[in-house]
C-alpha cells in the first residue's frame, strides 16, 4: 500500500487524475471503478480537462460506478446516476451506454446487484477503481461491520452517513436510508485502487485505516491487504497519520505520477 500526501486538494486532485489518464491512455479500453461525493469533483474536472485540452479518449473505457440510493431514479437531482452525468459523463467522449450506475428504482433490487456483479466480471473486472471514505472509514455504502467478502448487495445507511449525505438533500429526512453497493470483496477484486481524501474530517478514519489494525470496523483498513492500492491525500487529512510519507514530487520521480 502506498499513501502519497499533497500539499492540498487541488493537488491531489491532480495527481490522482494524472494517475487514471495514464491508465487510460495505456490501455484505452479499460475498465474504470468510480465513485461520487464532494472529494472526487476536482479529479473529475481535471480529467475533463485534459479530454478537452490533451486528447484524454474515453471513446473505449467502461465504467461502473460504486453505489447508488435506493428507491430514487436516475433521473434524481440526487443519484449518483445523475452525479456521474453532470460532473464527468456529459463533458467527455464516453459512450454512455458503457457507464453502468446501479439502478435504484430496480423493480428487483437483489436481481440487480447479481446482474451488476455479472457484468463487471463479463467485462473483465475492474482495472482501477477509484474510492471516497466516510469520515467512519466507510468505502462506497459498506459501513463498519460489513463483511469483508461482501459483494454487491443491498444496504442500510448508518445514521453518521445519512447526516454526513444531508448536505446535499434539503433536509436530512429526504436522505434515503439504503442504498444499494458494491462489497468490500468487489471492491478488493479490482486490480488497482486509488483512494482519494481531503479535510480533516476525514483524519481520524484515515489514521485507522493506513496505521490501525485490519478490522470489518473500519472498512478501508482491508486496503491493507491489497496488492496495488495507493492513497492520495491531502496535509488536511494527513493530519493525525504518525509516519512519514511520500509527496507527489518523490513519487514523480521515481517515475510515478506528477503534478503539473
Ligand atoms: P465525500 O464522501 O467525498 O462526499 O466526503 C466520501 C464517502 O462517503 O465515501
Amino acid at each position: 500500500m502506498k499513501v502519497i500526501v499533497c500539499n492540498n486538494s487541488e493537488e491531489m486532485s491532480k495527481v490522482a487524475a494524472q494517475i487514471f489518464a495514464d491508465r487510460i491512455r495505456k490501455k484505452p479500453n479499460i475498465v474504470l471503478g468510480l465513485a461520487t461525493g464532494g472529494t472526487p469533483v476536482k479529479m473529475y474536472k481535471e480529467l475533463i480537462r485534459m479530454h478537452k485540452e490533451e486528447g484524454l479518449d474515453f471513446s473505449k473505457v467502461v465504467s461502473f460506478n460504486l453505489d447508488e440510493y435506493l428507491g430514487i431514479s436516475g433521473n434524481h437531482h440526487q443519484s449518483y446516476r445523475y452525479f456521474m452525468d453532470t460532473n464527468l459523463f456529459n463533458h467527455i467522449n464516453i459512450n454512455k451506454s458503457n457507464t453502468h450506475v446501479l439502478n435504484g428504482k430496480a423493480k428487483d433490487a437483489a436481481a440487480e446487484c447479481k446482474t451488476y456483479e455479472d457484468a463487471i466480471k463479463k467485462a473483465g473486472g475492474i482495472d482501477i477503481q477509484l474510492l471516497g471514505i466516510g469520515g467512519n472509514g466507510h468505502i462506497a455504502f459498506n459501513e463498519p461491520g460489513s463483511p469483508k467478502d461482501s459483494r454487491t448487495r443491498i444496504v442500510d445507511l448508518t445514521k453518521k452517513t445519512i447526516e454526513d449525505n444531508a448536505r446535499f438533500f434539503v433536509d436530512v429526512n429526504e436522505v434515503p436510508k439504503q442504498a444499494l453497493s458494491m462489497g468490500n470483496g468487489t471492491i478488493m477484486e479490482a486490480k488497482e485502487i486509488v483512494l482519494i481524501a481531503d479535510k480533516t474530517s476525514k483524519a481520524d478514519a484515515l489514521s485507522k485505516s493506513i496505521e490501525g489494525p485490519v478490522t470489518e470496523q473500519v472498512p478501508a483498513s482491508l486496503l491493507q491487504a491489497h496488492k496495488n492500492t495507493t492513497f492520495v491525500i491531502d496535509t488536511d487529512a494527513a493530519v493525525k497519520l504518525k509516519k512519514k510519507y511520500e509527496s507527489p514530487k518523490a513519487t514523480a520521480s521515481k517515475g510515478g505520477c506528477c503534478c503539473k
